[in-house]
């Protein structure tokens, strides 16, 4: 399992905007040395949306060797926690707004095993997260509302980025900064910059004529 440890920047190809038709190709122009694939399970109470759940991530999981980074946008959570494990997710994120207890959740993820996740949605602010950082394997800055794939990165949410990165700094921890939403190499600069160091992409990658070229430059932009 490459790239969780290692300090360089970590392009992450989102499956919500690929075509799951042929997912087998789609997942391919994933790198299993250099990238994660990131797959966003939405159950239409937490999120307006809905996608999958841990059928798609064990299909995934036999279709790459990449690392799969799974991004639980759900009510209840902990609920599904050993079996999104079970299925081949080798971190899984869970968001602040739907934890009562979230040290008691993050506790729960990395007994199954897996790399733990904490994401916070636009209006949540840093503070609320601030507490769980030396509990986390990687804090997840949303950039856009959570729920759909191709909307307008919000800036606004590079300030959250450069608190994470001084408090990473200041404490000496070693979480990683995961930046998700209207993230393309324009936008993934301004990022890098303001200190994440994984980018999740969805529609500038898979809806992109060529999408390992897409992928290519993303890795580009970030320096990877
Ligand atoms: C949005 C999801 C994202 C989504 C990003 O709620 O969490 O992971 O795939 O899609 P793009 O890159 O198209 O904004
Ligand atoms: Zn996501």
């Amino acid at each position: 399992m490459p790239r969780m440890n290692a300090t360089a920047p970590i392009a992450a190809p989102s499956i919500l905007s690929a075509d799951f038709s042929r997912l087998a190709e789609e997942l391919a122009i994933a790198d299993p040395e250099l990238d994660w694939v990131h797959c966003d399970v939405m159950d239409n109470h937490f999120v307006p949306n809905l996608t999958f759940g841990p059928i798609l991530i064990a299909a995934t999981r036999k279709l790459t060797r990449a690392f799969v980074d799974v991004h639980l946008m759900m009510e209840r959570p902990w609920a599904m926690v050993e079996e999104f494990r079970r299925a081949g997710a080798d971190q899984i994120t869970v968001h602040l707004e739907a934890c009562a207890e979230t040290r008691e959740v993050l506790r729960q993820i990395r007994e199954t095993g897996a790399k733990a996740g904490l994401a916070l949605k636009p209006a949540t602010p840093f503070g609320a997260v601030a507490p769980y950082l030396p509990d986390l394997d990687t804090l997840l800055v949303m950039t856009v509302e959570p729920g759909f794939g191709g909307q307008s990165f919000m800036p606004g949410m590079l300030d959250k980025v450069r608190a994470a990165h001084a408090e990473r700094a200041k404490k000496n921890l070693a979480f990683r900064i995961e930046v998700d939403g209207g993230i393309h190499p324009e936008t993934a600069r301004l990022a890098r910059a303001a200190g994440a160091d994984v980018f999740v992409a969805g529609n500038s990658v898979f809806h992109a004529s060529d999408s390992r070229a897409a992928l290519a430059s993303l890795r580009e932009a970030i320096g990877t």
